[in-house]
């Protein structure tokens, strides 16, 4: 009987053009995608397709790329399927499982098939980049895979690109930015649910036959539900330091979609993209479609290590200003709400000098005048200062920061509107917002058409009018509170189906010519919290604001989460009066784990508080080579004890800082040493509590006292106590 293999290899002969030499001579084609850890290999098959033969530790040996198989993977029943691991698998074929793309072409056929064209490798800023062109046989249609391997950090970035030369478009119902095979005994997936206050909530959950989808439908404010990352744990579920590990995250600001599936055989699959929900995407001929990246490291030594390699991807090639120093400042926004002038904000820079932080950053409500903004109900979209509260308008507020010895930044949220506007009322079309339905409004407000480039030139606009009027500007906040709701966009008129992805596209746009322009303006991403935390966005912005919770027991939980992907020089974190039943130490505490400011009416702290957070502030600029450009460890983690500890290693092991929580342990508790590591084992350091309140000594038993790196993380310390809600900072120095 002839088999489904060979029927695939007698279609694939037919076309003449995607017969190659190397299918008529046996020779095999293969293509190694490798970090210093890392393999991914694929290899063309002997029907032309291109197909994942290997993904996991680097093979030592070159021979041994050969005892790969293309179909090594396939199930033993031929007649149930001959499929090998198709590296971007397309809807129609043989393989009967969840594809990448799926496209509608012009004559209604519905089935696509990729051959192998041709690859090429190439060195790019900080790895390789290799390129591979498919195209199907019948139809003009052309596929690049790409990937970038980045062999130090052992991280590997996967996108793709689509496009065709058919005489009308074609529609793309799927179009995923890559595809990973893996067959595992078992597959556990740690996901990130999410909402306001509540971000990265981390759970875990074994996947069996069948599918689990992660997406988002929300357009803009996109990963308030749900975070674009994910791990999977194959030893069991993911542990810190042990284990086989896949941490993935899509760089996409927009609806996005994460399909697991493990199939009759037991393989999984992952396909990480942009989620197609009402977005039938209608390709004209010679525009090509680039998916977003996807991101993703395998690490053998489970989260901790995977953690840190990407945390030093992000500082290289990630964020923008990855290397560069954050700032640290204080925010109105938790103390004044939209209730100030101008008199008091000149105070409170000179509360900012006094508290010795960097910046002072001006939030909502300093806008409008027909509609001025009091609360999130008017004035959203009109971007002028409102006269009789700020009568010298940004200028005088710059002014007065240069006085006070602070830089100034400011809060602006451009993507949005009210209909209470003057924006709104001159430009209705240029809203997302139904035509005959009754609107709905998400915080009172809609979100600006950003497919349209009108739109565009107006939101880049707001940036660049405050900083040609107000060059001593120097930093923003960008925020976006709303989802897109009633969606329709009267400028895509007939193209309804591209709104969700153009939309975002349009904000990129709008950020390159940001970037272009004010390539060194630092900005915060924000988005009712931390909505939007993905690594294309992060490529415009310094940092991102985690969340509005900022309670430091909810905190730890959050930042844990957060910091699985991100270096905490990209995480923004604030002190602020939250749940005043823990210490304003407690509180500093576990913002200094990130990027450090204030948003604190700084007259309501007692003297020793304030003190407190002036010595705070001064050990946090101290201690950024670890906290901010070194190495975290996880140590003891809140989702499993009633403490939490995480330490900052710096590159040179010579000084290290932990941070040690005590959160609600019980009474006569079992306290364990806090093991450490990262450390030099040679090395001798000394032990000290840091950052105690003015006037009280350290009980801490190992204070300063010297140990071997060895012994530090052998034996461990004795950071923890019995008592609720308290914190240590315990700092390392080498002899
Ligand atoms: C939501 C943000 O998360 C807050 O920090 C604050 O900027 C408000 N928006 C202002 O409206």
């Amino acid at each position: 009987m002839k088999s489904l293999f060979s029927a695939i290899l007698s279609a694939a002969a037919l076309s003449a053009s995607f017969t190659t030499a190397q299918a008529q001579t046996g020779e095999r084609n293969i293509i190694r995608i490798s970090t210093d850890n890392t393999d991914l290999v694929l290899e063309v098959g002997p029907n032309n397709r291109l197909y994942q033969t290997y993904l996991g530790p680097r093979l030592m040996f070159e021979s041994d790329l050969h005892n790969l198989s293309w179909s090594q993977h396939a199930a033993s029943d031929v007649s149930v399927s001959a499929r090998g691991w198709e590296a971007y698998s397309t809807s129609g074929n043989e393989d009967f499982f969840e594809p990448a793309l799926g496209i509608t072409h012009s004559d209604g056929n519905m089935t696509t098939y990729l051959y192998y064209v041709d690859s090429t490798q190439k060195p790019v800023d900080g790895g390789t980049l290799t390129r591979i062109n498919l195209r199907d046989d019948r139809y003009p249609v052309d596929v690049t895979l790409n990937y970038v391997a980045y062999p130090k950090e052992n991280v590997i970035k996967t996108w793709s690109e689509i496009s065709h030369r058919e005489k009308k478009p074609v529609s793309l119902s799927q179009y995923a930015s890559a595809m990973l095979y893996f067959n595992e005994p078992e597959y556990w997936l740690t996901e990130f649910s999410s909402d306001w206050a509540k971000e990265a909530m981390m759970s875990s959950q074994k996947l069996q036959f069948g599918k689990k989808v992660i997406d988002t439908k929300l357009g803009s404010r996109a990963a308030m539900h749900t975070h674009p990352f994910f791990e999977i744990g194959f030893d069991g579920p993911v542990e810190e330091n042990n284990g086989k590990v896949l941490m993935g995250t899509l760089g996409w600001t927009g609806n996005f979609r994460f399909t697991f599936e493990v199939d009759n055989v037991g393989n999984l699959r992952v396909i990480p993209g942009i989620n197609p929900y009402a977005s039938i995407y209608q390709l004209k001929a010679g525009d090509v479609f680039t998916t977003p990246e996807f991101i993703f490291t395998l690490s053998y030594d489970g989260t901790g290590q995977g953690s840190r390699d990407l945390h030093d991807w992000a500082r290289r090639y990630g964020l923008k200003d990855g290397q560069g120093e954050r700032m640290t400042l204080l925010n109105n926004w938790e103390n004044t709400g939209c209730d100030f002038n101008q008199d008091i904000l000149a105070e409170l820079m000179k509360e900012a000098k006094h508290l010795g932080v960097d910046m002072f950053l001006l939030d909502d409500g300093w806008f409008g005048n027909k509609y001025p903004r009091k609360d999130d109900h008017a004035g959203l979209g009109d971007w002028e200062e409102t006269r009789d509260k700020l009568p010298g308008g940004i200028a005088a507020l710059v002014k007065a920061a240069d006085d006070a010895g602070v830089k100034f930044g400011i809060w602006i949220e451009p993507e949005m509107v009210n209909p209470r506007s003057e924006l709104y009322e001159k430009h209705p079309d240029w809203v997302i917002e139904q035509p005959n339905r009754d609107t709905y409004y998400y915080r009172n407000q809609l979100v600006l058409d950003l497919s349209n480039p009108k739109v565009q030139d107006h939101v880049f606009g707001v940036v660049d009018r405050i900083l040609t009027e107000n060059p001593g500007v120097a930093y923003f906040k960008w925020d976006c509170n709303s989802p897109i709701t009633n969606i329709y966009s009267p400028y895509a008129k007939d193209r309804q189906g591209q709104l969700y992805v153009d939309h975002i596209r349009g904000i990129y746009k709008v950020l390159d010519r940001v970037k272009d322009k004010y390539p060194d303006v630092p900005m915060m991403l924000c988005s009712g919290g931390g909505a939007r935390c993905d690594y294309e966005a992060l490529k415009y912005f310094t940092e991102f604001w985690c969340s509005d919770n900022t309670d430091p027991i909810e905190r730890i939980y959050i930042q844990w989460g957060f910091s699985q992907f991100f270096p905490s020089k990209a995480m923004a974190a604030h002190v602020t009066n939250s749940n005043k039943s823990t210490s304003v130490k407690f509180r500093t505490d576990v913002a200094a784990m990130c990027k450090l400011g204030f948003d604190i009416g700084l007259k309501e702290l007692q003297d020793d508080e304030l003190a407190y957070c002036r010595k705070a502030v001064a050990e946090w600029k101290r201690l950024q080579p670890a906290v901010m450009d070194g190495d975290m460890f996880r140590l003891v983690s809140p989702y499993k004890s009633n403490h939490a500890a995480v330490e900052y290693v710096d590159k040179s092991k010579s000084s290290a800082v932990v941070f040690a929580y005590d959160l609600a342990p019980r009474f006569q508790e079992k306290l364990n040493a806090v093991k450490l590591q990262g450390l030099d084992p040679d090395k001798r350091y000394l032990v000290k509590e840091i950052c105690l309140m003015p006037g009280s000594e350290s009980l801490f038993p190992q204070d300063n006292k010297t140990y071997t790196g060895d012994y530090l993380m052998k034996v461990g310390i004795d950071a923890f106590t019995c008592s609720h809600n308290s914190s240590r900072i315990i700092e390392l120095k080498s002899l």
